[in-house]
């Protein structure tokens, strides 16, 4: 059989490209149901692959990055990716699957980017109605990359483990505007904690509006540093979750995925230089009426720049919070 990559991921599929307004996705599947490796292409990269293989030739298509390539042999295409290993795919069965794909109309599916909002960053537009600051060509996933590996870092050191043993929650924040580019991090950071089957159990409701930040205080016993600067909402969303079990099971799951996601935020913060308070007292009831959801909050976010620095609280000894099973 044919190694396809260096981590056996086999050629699989093509689908439309739910980033862009035309192209296609191509699927590689491994050895697991959940993981795939996925290439986008645009209109122009798609049709010039499809040109060459309609010609039954061979040739080589330069990516968008300018450093990736697909290169097509009569027996096998290589995909040489930037930062990625490289994907395989065997020609005649990759030709067979693309010249299919390409007799079918696929409904356009428009993405907005909106780089000024703070969330949702990029979505896929509903109607067919092209806009007119639509970008066909940034994939989902490298906004995401992006927003992540971008360096406006200011803060000391945003080492994981130095962010672990120096965060301190803050219950009074001064009133410096959090930057968008730091807040679009903390965001994307959730997106990228693991979940349940992968299927992202959960949402977050990102709250600007200061009534809003009023009663939410008021849902929260109180508590009136809720009225924070940035304040997120973590939802649990079990219907998201597409696995054959028991109900109770995935409401387990959508309850663990999204105090993942908001952890992950947290730890975001705190590695852009801000500071938080993780909300956890409240009144479920209220807070679903007030976000007009149905969807229940697991916790409540606060995030802005500590009125004083201070040092991490302290913990019990190591020891004590490890058993040791022999
Ligand atoms: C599940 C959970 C629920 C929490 N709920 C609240 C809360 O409702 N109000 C609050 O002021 N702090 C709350 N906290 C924050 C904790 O009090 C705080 O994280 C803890 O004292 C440890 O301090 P540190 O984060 O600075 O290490 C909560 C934290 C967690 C993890």
């Amino acid at each position: 059989m044919l190694e396809y990559g260096i981590l056996d991921m086999m050629f699989s599929r093509v689908e439309p490209a739910y980033t862009t307004k035309d192209g296609c996705r191509l699927v590689w599947q491994g050895t697991d149901e959940d993981d795939t490796d996925t290439i986008i292409l645009n209109k122009k990269e798609f049709e010039s692959l499809l040109e060459i293989l309609q010609k039954d030739s061979t040739g080589t298509i330069e990516l968008e990055d300018q450093m990736s390539t697909i290169l097509v042999n009569s027996d096998t295409i290589q995909f040489s990716l930037k930062d990625h290993t490289p994907l395989e795919a065997q020609t005649f069965e990759f030709q067979k699957k693309i010249l299919e794909y390409a007799q079918i109309p696929h409904e356009p599916q428009y993405v907005y980017i909106s780089p000024k909002e703070f969330y949702p960053s990029v979505w896929i537009r509903k109607d067919d109605t092209e806009k007119k600051d639509v970008k066909d060509n940034i994939p989902k996933q490298s906004l995401l990359h992006t927003i992540l590996s971008t360096t406006l870092q200011t803060s000391d050191n945003s080492d994981l483990f130095r962010i672990m043993s120096t965060r301190r929650s803050t219950r009074k924040f001064n009133k410096t505007k959090v930057e968008d580019w730091k807040i679009d991090k903390i965001l994307a950071a959730a997106d990228t904690a693991p979940t349940a089957g992968n299927f992202q159990g959960f949402e977050v409701f990102y709250i600007k509006n200061p009534k809003t930040k009023e009663a939410l205080v008021e849902a929260a016993n109180k508590q009136p540093y809720v009225n924070a600067p940035v304040v997120l909402v973590f939802c649990m969303d079990p219907s998201r979750i597409k696995l054959n079990f028991p109900q109770n099971i995935l409401e387990k799951f959508s309850m663990q995925d999204a105090t993942l996601a908001a952890s992950y935020s947290q730890f975001a913060a705190s590695g852009v230089g801000l500071s938080s308070i993780w909300i956890g007292m409240f009144d479920e009831e209220k807070i679903k009426s007030i976000l007009g959801t149905n969807l229940r909050p697991s916790s409540i976010l606060c995030i802005g720049y500590p009125d004083k620095k201070r040092p991490p609280k302290s913990r019990r000894k190591l020891k004590e919070l490890i058993r040791i099973i022999e």
